[in-house]
């Protein structure tokens, strides 16, 4: 069998962004594209002779051809083993758990997250370190760095290998192992939670239903809830993983998961619903008739975490990224750990999970973890949820709105402007950070600004500094409007704007249960169109996405 070495030239847009390199399929086609990403992440490894490397994706639109060709790449450039789940299929938190497990030297994750998949919509890789999560920045850094600077890539030439089985094979030095995709992921969520406890619940006629989304969750919802758990048949919807995800957008919110959403709504509802996006990694929580936030759902579990048996010795402490509410940060007060505030995107947990500082995190954009991995999990906060509720024996609404009750509620939506010109939104930010030493001592929707800042984060384990991470106007009283550019689009700019109030009246509570966050938060939806001057710049009036 031959190595090749191939020449090549840059591209100059190999950039990661918030979670990897994300770009349509028909970019990642391109001759050499996706050749000179990999061979830049090997480079910027100083080298992967003798490695060992985990590889898998979320069964998109090119997984095959890219596991395929990273395989033959990785065997080239002098890898020594690489785990590869059956048919090219692993969730991203099952990557993160192989890693640690195998005490593997990193992963390689295929995967555009909750983007649509096809040959027209979007394609991802990214690459995952010896703790099992996403490369900090001096990683993407130097990867990016080798990418504009890369003339030859190493690659087998042989295209015989079968992902399709599980089993051992040899591609050049290197060997193979083609490994079941869910056992090891199924087995460490058992160790988790108490899985007799929600058997009991499920026999007693507790009912739920979990979407996939015709995404790579489906296998592994399958094995825990049908098979291990007892659910019936039926319970886990869209179960079968599909290259274009059924035509659907695989992105469990309100709107991509409408049918989940009505269901939920209806005279026949379950007693509890969720979904899970693209790759695993993100969770939607719904009760009968009722929407919990990744906000409440990151607050709840972890003032509830000691009903889970992996969680039942404590807290270290929590984090949540800057955009997230700081409703989670009101159940650490009251447990007496330590709250961080991090940067947008899970990358920025892994030091402090790392270091033992917390054991859980989560962020508004339905993404909820543990120490577990070092990723967000999907399927692990439904299955706390589903421990929860089987220890509490309690709807979901009243889990929720006893919470808010004790600690008060902090109401929150996110306002998104998709698809816009990346100048446009680029000009809106400068201006509002031109703007910014101006606001505070302004009145403005219903309140008045204490402070206004761009959020940079200093990592309390290694130092390193992130700036320009978000534009905060923070009221006096705990309210905040948070702006920010997403790092995770494939097309033109994103527009995020969060919004929060906090209220600790009861009264004022009980009177608002019912009330959606739009009308409690109309007045600074309002300003957080003012103030950053959003239809003057793009045009817009309203957002595209409310969530
Ligand atoms: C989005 C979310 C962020 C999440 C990331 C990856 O990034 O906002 O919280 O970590 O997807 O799932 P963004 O597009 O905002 O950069
Ligand atoms: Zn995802």
């Amino acid at each position: 069998m031959a190595r090749q070495k191939i020449p090549t030239t840059p591209f100059n847009d190999q950039k990661p962004g918030t979670s990897g390199l994300r770009k349509q399929v028909s970019h990642f086609r391109q001759p050499h594209y996706l050749e000179n990403f990999v061979q830049s992440i090997f480079n910027a490894l100083g080298g992967v002779e003798g490695a060992f490397l985990v590889l898998g994706g979320d069964g998109r639109f090119y997984n095959r051809e890219a596991i395929h060709i990273i395989l033959r790449m990785a065997a080239a450039n002098g890898v020594a083993r690489m785990l590869v789940g059956c048919n090219g299929l692993l969730s991203t938190p099952a990557v993160s758990h192989l890693i640690r497990k195998n005490d593997a030297d990193g992963g390689i994750v295929l995967s555009a997250s909750h983007n649509p998949g096809g040959p027209d919509a979007d394609f991802g890789i990214k690459y995952n370190i010896a703790n099992g999560g996403p490369a900090p920045e001096k990683v993407t850094e130097a990867i990016y760095r080798h990418s504009l600077s890369i003339d030859h890539y190493w690659i087998e030439e042989t295209n015989a290998v079968d992902i399709d089985h599980a089993g051992t094979q040899q591609l050049g030095g290197m060997r193979i192992e083609v490994i079941d995709s869910v056992q090891d992921y199924a087995d460490l969520m058992e160790s988790l939670f108490d899985f007799d406890a929600i058997r009991e619940a499920i026999r007693g006629g507790f009912r739920f239903s979990f979407d996939a989304m015709h995404a790579v969750t489906g296998p592994y919802a399958v094995e825990l809830f049908e098979r291990r758990l007892g659910a019936p048949e039926g319970t886990v919807v869209r179960a079968e993983p599909m290259a274009d995800f059924g035509g659907g957008h695989p992105d469990p919110n309100l709107v991509h998961a409408r049918a989940l959403v009505e269901y939920m709504n209806s005279a026949s509802a379950p007693d509890f619903g969720a979904a899970s996006d693209g790759d695993g990694d993100r969770n939607m929580i719904l009760g009968r008739q009722f929407y919990v936030t990744p906000n409440d759902s990151l607050a709840i579990i972890a003032a509830n975490a000691h009903l889970a048996p992996g969680y039942r010795d404590g807290l270290a402490g929590v984090a949540r990224s800057m955009p997230t509410s700081q409703a989670v940060d009101r159940v650490a007060q009251a447990l007496s750990i330590p709250c961080f505030e991090t940067p947008t995107g899970w990358k920025f947990f892994g030091n402090l999970l790392d270091a033992g500082k917390i054991t859980l995190c989560g962020e508004e954009s339905f993404g909820t973890g543990s120490n577990h991995v070092r990723e967000k999990d999907g399927l692990w906060a439904v299955l706390f949820w589903l421990n929860i509720l089987a220890a509490r024996k309690q709807p979901v609404s009243e889990i929720v709105h006893q919470h808010w009750l004790q600690y008060g509620r902090n109401i929150y939506t996110r306002h998104d402007y998709e698809n816009i010109d990346s100048d446009k939104a680029r000009a809106l930010i400068d201006a509002l950070v031109t703007s910014l030493p101006s606001l505070p001592g302004q009145a403005i929707g219903g309140g008045r600004i204490a402070g206004a800042d761009e959020f940079a984060y200093t990592d309390p384990v290694d130092g390193s500094v992130s700036e320009h991470q978000g534009v905060r106007i923070l009221f006096e009283g705990g309210a905040r409007i948070v702006y920010r550019l997403s790092g995770t689009g494939t097309q033109g700019a994103t527009l995020r704007v969060y919004i929060e109030r906090p209220e600790t009246d009861g009264t004022i509570i009980e009177q608002t249960l019912e009330t959606s966050p739009q009308d409690l938060l109309a007045e600074m939806i309002t300003a957080s169109k003012t103030l950053a001057q959003i239809e003057h710049f793009t045009g817009r009036t309203e957002p595209d996405v409310v969530t």
